[in-house]
């Protein structure tokens, strides 16, 4: 019988309450089969990033999954966090309880070099906080360039930036890093700030996710009361843009999402712009294109994936 092809992934994460909804999706999706989920700080400090990638994954029963901590901090710049979006445990302040799952004894590092290494098949790297871990891994190991089939990240800009006026969290919390990734030569697919307006938690969305009788649809509902309310000051209502999952909803159905392949440089330099995505939208360049940069997506399209999935949870 014909098995449905799945994508083999590594999911890089620093949970975070749209991180949580990532988890939740690629764990779940019968066509992706989740290698290992590598924790790295970003969000918040690796202590509290790994402890909450525990802790959601033990509420959804993923007891089978290896989760290992990475880097604690960038390759070069101090550390940045984001304060408050989250709830101060990052997780809107929600009580777990003991984790069920240990971290594995491994370095996020060495695992990512490991999988890809001794893997038979090809390996889709999802990026969805700093890109510290694979950067390292890029450099500590080089002959895992080519086994990586290709990089879905969620980061950067063509426009304004959100945690300062050129920048994207992700990129900006890791530049050095952003640039060895955007430079390793591997197809990437770079989701950003693009798609804010695509992918916003509204009323509508909590009602219909919160009708689903489920742990998972539950947590979704908890996460996202919270930040809709964090980002109340920055849309002016209670809504949130949903990103990281985003990243996922790509592997499972990519023709719902509109690219454009650009030309995409870090910025290192700056200081106002330190940490931007330059992305030669029309080629001004010539330089080839290092990046699909996804330029839209059919938000309907969006919700019913996420709503599907979520529907999956027992
Ligand atoms: O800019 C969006 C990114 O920053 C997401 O990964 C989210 O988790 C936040 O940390
Ligand atoms: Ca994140």
């Amino acid at each position: 019988m014909e098995t449905t092809r799945s994508t083999s992934i590594i999911l890089d994460t620093d949970p975070g309450c749209d991180d949580a909804v990532a988890i939740m999706l690629a764990a779940k999706q019968a066509c992706l089969n989740l290698k290992a989920l590598t924790v790295v700080a970003g969000n918040d400090i690796l202590p509290k990033t790994a402890r909450n990638a525990l802790a959601v994954c033990s509420y959804l029963g993923l007891d089978q999954l290896t989760i290992a901590a990475g880097m604690v901090r960038p390759l070069v710049r101090e550390q940045v966090v984001i304060k408050g979006i989250h709830g101060e445990n990052d997780l809107a302040n929600l009580e777990f309880g003991e984790p069920t799952i240990k971290l594995s004894n491994k370095h996020a590092v060495n695992l990512i070099i490991d999988i890809l290494l001794s893997a038979e098949e090809e390996i889709t790297f999802v990026a969805l906080g700093p890109l510290t871990n694979l950067a390292m891994a890029i450099r500590l190991e080089p002959r895992i360039i080519p086994k990586i089939k290709r990089i879905v990240l969620i980061g950067g800009s063509y426009g304004f930036g959100n945690i300062t006026p050129a920048a994207e969290f992700n990129i900006y919390a890791d530049p050095e890093a952003a640039h060895i990734v955007f430079t390793c030569g591997r197809p990437i697919v770079m989701i950003g700030l693009s798609i804010t307006e695509r992918v916003l938690v509204t009323k509508e969305v909590m009602e219909k996710i919160g009708s689903i009788n489920n742990r998972a649809a539950l947590l979704f509902s908890k996460l996202m009361t919270f930040y809709n309310r964090a980002n109340h000051r920055f849309f002016c209502e209670e809504v949130s843009p949903l990103y990281d999952p985003a990243a996922i909803v790509y592997l499972i159905n990519p023709s719902i999402f509109t690219t454009k392949p650009m030309y995409v440089e870090i910025e290192l330099k700056s200081a106002q712009s330190y940490g931007r995505t330059y992305c030669d939208y029309y080629g001004t360049l010539n330089k080839s294109a290092n990046a699909e940069v996804v330029t839209d997506l059919d938000s309907d399209g969006f919700w019913s994936i996420i709503y599907e999935t979520i529907k999956l949870y027992g």
